[in-house]
């Protein structure tokens, strides 16, 4: 090689190493920066107070403020695990139906419905003073094979019509209120009005969801109505763009004069980092509904681990802090009337299995662990209650 090369590849050389040394240098900057930062945020969470207050139950704290507190169970678990079904009885003053009411498991058949699992929910809620969620209605998912082959645009109206009036009217009167249509919004889809692409729109256009509500309004009178989506808690372009679509729906449907009561937010938490949650922002969203007459309620609160650490007195204290955070932000709206954990132990949680750790750590997402043993969640569930206003009571 010429010398002139040689000497011009070492300068080149010296300036790569500079540069690379330099880059060492910030990484290794931002690394300990990082290491800092979440030194503290874990100090903030080992300091954080989550004592309460005397030993009562979550209902009894929630009706003291005139509020439910409930989980979602499966009457299966109910059946064959007595220590849960026990735990429940004590926390709970309101049940919702994980997979009795869903299509798939009640309509099994076109002309026959098995009511037997959802039945057993209606006696477990009555024996224990309870009220009783019906979840749901009108969803994309859990739909039986047989509606997906046969369901067309001539017979999906007769079809979801006497879906519902059937239910509705065989449950008038044990079911408090009902997620009438379930996750309609998907704004990605790209449709002006935000609904998600379904069979149900699909078959019978953006006006199925003020049919099903009229038609449930029809076969009880008396339950509230609830539209019920995920999606809505944070800061990010994707819940900005539900937010506004999910208001949209709601003005639309209360401007049409279809009865409509509630809106359900999921509350399936922990996808997001904590800066996300912007309590302003939400508050403002919560406001808004408020302002349509709607009452409120947080229907699947559950948190997703993945953001979590290892250590358990770590984590345990990470999700308590997102649980007492966004309730503290989501019960300073009167209209908010109910709390539901999508689960109550952590021996049954849907997240095991639809979102484990990458440690494969068993994950800990509810207010009880894995023994019914109450956890810092439950805490920060029963300061929540403790700490909001007295709403005036609700039928
Ligand atoms: C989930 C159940 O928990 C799972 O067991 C099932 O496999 C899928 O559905 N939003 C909803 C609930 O509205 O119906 C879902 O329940 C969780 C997300």
């Amino acid at each position: 090689m010429p010398i002139r090369l040689q000497r011009s590849l070492g300068r080149r050389r010296a300036i790569f190493l500079g540069l690379e040394m330099m880059a060492g240098i910030g990484a290794f900057t931002a690394i300990s920066q990082f290491r800092n930062a979440q030194t503290q945020a874990q100090n903030q969470v080992l300091q954080r107070d989550f004592t309460v207050s005397g030993t009562a139950p979550l209902r009894d704290r929630a009706a003291r403020k005139g509020l439910f507190y409930g989980a979602a169970v499966l009457r299966s678990q109910l059946a064959k695990d007595a220590e849960f079904a026990k735990s429940v009885a004590r926390e709970c003053n309101i049940l919702v139906s994980i997979g009795e009411f869903k299509w798939d498991m009640l309509r099994v058949q076109p002309d026959r419905f098995n009511f037997e699992p959802a039945d057993v929910l209606v006696k477990f809620a009555r024996t224990h003073n309870m009220r009783l969620r019906g979840h749901t209605l009108v969803w994309h998912q859990a739909l039986p094979l047989w509606v997906e082959s046969t369901m067309n645009n001539l017979n999906a109206r007769e079809i979801m019509v006497d879906h519902i009036s059937t239910v509705v009217r065989r449950y008038a009167g044990a079911v408090h209120s009902w997620d009438v249509v379930n996750e309609a919004i998907k704004p990605e889809e790209g449709r002006e009005d935000g609904l998600r692409y379904t069979p149900w729109l699909n078959f019978l256009g953006p006006n199925y969801i003020d049919l099903a509500f009229r038609t449930a309004a029809a076969a009880d009178p008396k339950a509230m109505l609830v539209y019920n989506e995920f999606g809505l808690d944070y800061d990010t372009p994707g819940a900005n763009a539900k937010r506004t679509a999910v208001l949209n729906l709601l003005t639309r449907l209360k401007n049409s004069g279809t009865p409509i009561h509630g809106l359900g937010i999921q509350a399936h938490l922990g996808r997001e980092g904590k800066a996300k949650l912007k309590p302003a922002q939400l508050r403002q969203f919560l406001r808004n509904v408020a302002d349509l007459g709607l009452k409120i309620l947080i229907t699947e609160m559950d948190v997703t681990e993945k953001a979590f650490p290892t250590d358990i007195q770590l984590r345990d204290r990470g999700i308590a802090a997102l649980y007492e955070d966004y309730l503290s932000i989501v019960l300073e709206e009167p209209a908010v009337i109910a709390v539901l954990t999508w689960g109550l132990s952590d021996r049954y949680t849907w997240l095991s299995t639809a979102e484990p750790r990458s440690d494969e750590s068993p994950v800990r997402p509810l207010p009880l662990d894995a023994q019914m043993n109450r956890k810092f969640a439950w805490n920060a569930i029963a300061r929540s209650f403790d700490k909001t206003t007295k709403r005036s009571p609700v039928a």
